[in-house]
């Protein structure tokens, strides 16, 4: 039997992505009107967490059961996965006995070759490489905000990590731009993304310059889980790329600020910022669940009729 995973932004069209934003909006305004929606009952989802989570736990944990199903949690540290059962053997036995995988690890190949030898769907719940699942969300907290995302600019101001990568895919994918601010030496490598060109980025030195006219401005952490190790010498690199209200000012009249959260107040961001009345941090966390539960469903029923 073949299924679709989702292991990268890029897995999925632009026609997919419409769907799924319709779908989101669809099901959070259900959600919202205590409707039921069990359109995956009985469907067990499994989710193997190598690194700390909050928000991707809930909104999956939450999101399975309201649509009618079940969660498993396994972890490193008391499953065999910590003890170095192969990542086959370990897929192939999991795959057994449920009907979804989310998994969050270090290694996007790690990811890779759990959905290679599943026999059910697996979703990246965040690797060292990509987080498809917050930038899902993200682009329909964009739409719901202020509309199509397409021909707009997003400002990104600090680490190019696995949030930026995202982000510069998603911008090939549904057609808009990507301005990227980051300190010497942690900036972007867009030839390891599979991009088609590089028609959909901009780099800049200036922090500023990248948040100009921008409609969406968006950071995340200085040092993301796996790289604790190179905290202090990354306070000091970043700096100068907190993201404050002067550089809100130069962005376009009407931008939103998100952060994917946790977040750090006074270093990648001011409180005044992420406090402040551009930020929709709030909803852009709570459409983690709509966003995830419409792409569950996705996975495991293809396009559903509305
Ligand atoms: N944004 C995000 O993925 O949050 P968690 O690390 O809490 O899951
Ligand atoms: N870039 C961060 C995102 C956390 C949700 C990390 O990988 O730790």
């Amino acid at each position: 039997m073949t299924h679709r995973h989702y292991l990268q932004f890029k897995d999925f069209s632009r026609a997919e992505y419409d769907y799924l934003f319709a779908r989101a909006a669809f099901i959070k305004q259900k959600f919202k009107g205590y409707d039921p929606h069990r359109s995956l009952f009985d469907r067990t989802l499994v989710m193997i967490f190598e690194k700390a989570s909050t928000r991707t736990r809930l909104s999956f944990e939450a999101g399975i059961q309201q649509l009618g199903g079940t969660a498993i949690y396994l972890n490193t540290r008391d499953s065999q996965l910590g003890r170095g059962e192969p990542v086959y053997d370990s897929a192939q036995v999991i795959s057994r006995m449920c009907d979804l995988i989310m998994i969050r690890t270090f290694e996007q190949t790690m990811v890779e070759q759990l959905a290679a030898a599943s026999r059910v769907p697996v979703i990246n719940g965040l690797t060292n490489e990509y987080h498809p699942c917050q930038v899902l969300a993200d682009v329909f907290t964009f739409i719901e905000q202020r509309g199509a995302i397409q021909g707009k600019t997003v400002a990104w101001v600090g680490d190019a990590n696995n949030m930026c990568n995202t982000w510069l895919q998603a911008a090939e994918v549904l057609d808009f731009k990507v301005h990227v601010s980051s300190p010497e030496g942690y900036g972007i490598h867009p030839d390891r993304l599979g991009l088609a060109s590089s028609a959909h980025f901009e780099t800049f030195a200036d922090p500023m310059e990248a948040c100009k006219g921008a409609h969406l401005v968006t950071t995340d952490v200085w040092t993301s889980m796996g790289f604790e190790a190179e905290n202090e010498a990354r306070k000091k690199a970043f700096a100068d790329w907190c993201v404050d209200e002067e550089m809100m000012g130069v962005a376009n009249r009407d931008a939103v600020f998100m952060h994917c959260l946790p977040a750090h107040r006074g270093e990648e961001v001011t409180a005044g910022v992420i406090d402040g009345p551009q930020s929709v941090v709030w909803d852009e966390a709570e459409n983690r669940l709509h966003a995830q539960k419409a792409l569950m469903e996705f996975l495991l029923l293809g396009q559903q009729p509305q």
